[in-house]
């Protein structure tokens, strides 16, 4: 099979597209044809040693689509020939998606809906995961997302135009709630509502946390936080008592201060969240709660839907890390066969 594979950690550079042997299945694992691998921040900064680095050789690339190929003994939850999307395809283990087939652990690779796209697939793992885990981590909150369990309740997306922002935005959405995002530009603000964000507001502003105010009178129960460093203070201002800032990024800086006393006033439950060691229980409460939102036609992408999606052949991985790495807005993915 066709693989990228990297053998030291460094720049784009050490990336490099070779044949390999076709992986087998153990107990309790699949392989899957990979039709879309899918490229997340997480998978450049792995690569650049940002992570341990603990194998000879790594395929980058945590998610992806395909069709399960072989199973190994003992999996019942997946059959050959079925259509899955897959999720931490690389996290401790050396195989990632950017080849043609990939060996995964059975519970990550979900089956995905008929009518779901294998691009769609390979763009929920990291983005739509992460985003279920920051909606779900409220103190009087549900810890399951379905229709109707964020009712009555308002969601603040910092950074709606990014990947992990556009699940968030769609995921409440989807459960119900009222959805404010940030965004840094007109051409962001379309993408936000086209992920159906009912208020988009456009920072940098100095009214930012007063036009939340005016939207949220009662402050907001959930935020899902990209650049806690760059927005504390604003969220201490807006957030409701016993409100959750669920932070999964340090984009912004590496260290936030914020208001003791406006912050405890609030009961505000600073919620950090690694999609690594979130635990087994969450992920898989994420993988099902995000396949049922796919099959109810919730996840939708492409720019028509606030996702535009930017293409790379297999061969230009290194191309589609470094998009990545420069900002690339919507979602970079790597066609590895002609599957639809
Ligand atoms: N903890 C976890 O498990 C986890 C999971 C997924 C991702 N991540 C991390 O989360 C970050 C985002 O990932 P992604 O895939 O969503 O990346 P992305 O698609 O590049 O989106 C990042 C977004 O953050 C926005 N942003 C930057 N500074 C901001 C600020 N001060 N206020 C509001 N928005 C701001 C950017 O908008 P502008 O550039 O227009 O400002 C951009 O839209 C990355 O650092 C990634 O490594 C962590």
């Amino acid at each position: 099979m066709r693989a990228i594979t990297y053998s030291q950690t460094g720049d784009s550079s050490v990336l490099t597209l070779g044949e390999r042997r076709l992986p087998e299945p153990g107990p309790g694992e699949v392989r899957v044809r990979i039709a879309v691998s899918g490229v997340n921040p997480t998978d450049w900064k792995a690569r650049e040693g940002g992570r341990p680095f603990s194998f000879p050789e790594v395929t980058p690339n945590q998610d992806g689509a395909g069709t399960v190929d072989a199973v190994g003994a003992g999996v019942s939850s997946v059959s050959a020939g079925q259509r899955v999307w897959v999720y931490l395809a690389q996290h401790e283990r050396p195989t990632g998606t950017a080849a043609e087939y990939a060996v995964v652990p059975a519970e990550r690779a979900v089956p995905l809906a008929d009518d779901a796209s294998f691009a769609l697939g390979a763009s929920l793992g990291v983005p739509a995961m992460t985003a279920h885990r920051a909606l779900t981590v409220h103190e009087d909150g549900p810890s399951r997302l379905a229709p109707g369990a964020l009712a009555g309740r308002t969601v603040l997306v910092q950074g709606g135009a990014g990947a992990v922002g556009h699940a968030a935005i769609q995921l409440a959405v989807w459960a119900g709630a009222s959805v404010i995002a940030t965004v840094s530009s007109d051409e962001k603000e379309a993408l936000a509502r086209a992920a159906g964000a009912h208020h988009v507001l456009q920072y940098p502003s100095e009214t930012l946390a007063a036009g939340i105010r005016e939207l949220a009178p009662e402050g907001v129960q959930h935020i899902v936080e990209v650049a806690i460093a760059d927005n504390a203070a604003v969220d201490v201002e807006v957030i409701a008592n016993h409100g959750t800032i669920g932070y999964y990024a340090d984009n912004g800086g590496d260290t936030f201060s914020a208001a003791v006393r406006a912050s405890f006033a609030k009961n505000v439950r600073w919620q950090g969240l690694l999609l690594y060691t979130v635990g087994e229980t969450a992920l898989a409460a994420a993988a099902e709660d995000v396949s049922a939102a796919v099959a109810d036609g919730a996840l939708p992408v492409g720019g028509d839907s606030g996702l535009p999606l930017t293409w790379f052949p297999l061969d230009e991985t290194a191309a589609a890390h470094d998009a990545v790495a420069a900002g690339a807005t919507g979602k970079v993915l790597i066609r590895v066969s002609d599957e639809d």
